[in-house]
């Protein structure tokens, strides 16, 4: 499946996105913002995670990010809950020298849009570091509301940092 955007593409997973993945998300200042010093990740650990894709596709709603001119840039996805029509939502632009071009906010815009028009979902979260302010306008940008956080959930380079959690409505969505 494939989404067009002005920017961005959002489509299928391929076997071969494995190894920039993980070139990008062991870089510490990606690594940063999403995973806060967590364990590295292997090759065989990110084909497996492409592979099961295939196995989750009723609840696993995940899209390679290619600039319009074809080149990967990162994923996004939704994990959802069918019972409450609800989605946790994932983003990154992981090859950082494609930051602040506006990428991001065009893939989250457009993995928003998939989810409350063609998957009919209520409702869409997400979790964001506190420190990153840069993923906290975007999502403020896109009409997420301050919903709460986790205080000193998150224990990175010898400090606790809060998890911020925001969420959005279908009918706030619609209204924008
Ligand atoms: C967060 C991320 C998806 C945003 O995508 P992006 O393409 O870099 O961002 P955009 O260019 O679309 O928009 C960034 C906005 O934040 C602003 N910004 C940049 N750095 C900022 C900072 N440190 N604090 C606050 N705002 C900042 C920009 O000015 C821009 O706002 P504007 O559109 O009003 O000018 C991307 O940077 C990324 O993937 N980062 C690493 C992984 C990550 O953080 N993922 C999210 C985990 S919750």
């Amino acid at each position: 499946m494939t989404i067009k955007g002005e920017k961005v593409i959002l489509r299928s997973f391929r076997l071969s996105d494995a190894p920039s993945f993980v070139r990008w998300l062991n870089d510490p200042e990606v690594d940063r913002f999403l995973r806060a010093g967590a364990k590295k990740i292997t090759l065989k650990e990110e084909i497996k995670w492409i592979k099961n894709l295939s196995k989750k596709i009723k609840t696993e709603k995940h899209f390679a990010i290619d600039t319009i001119q074809g080149n990967l840039v990162g994923s996004c996805g939704l994990s959802l809950s069918l019972k409450n029509k609800n989605a946790v939502l994932g983003i990154g632009i992981d090859d950082k020298r494609y930051w602040n071009q506006g990428l991001g906010t065009e893939a989250t815009k457009m993995l928003i849009d998939y989810g409350f028009k063609k998957l009919k979902l209520h409702r869409i979260d997400l979790k964001v570091y506190s420190y990153n302010g840069r993923a906290i306008k975007v999502y403020k940008k896109l009409g997420f509301k301050f919903e709460g956080m986790q205080r000193e959930e998150v224990f990175y380079k010898g400090k606790y940092y809060d998890l911020i959690q925001m969420g959005l409505l279908s009918r706030e969505w619609k209204r924008k």
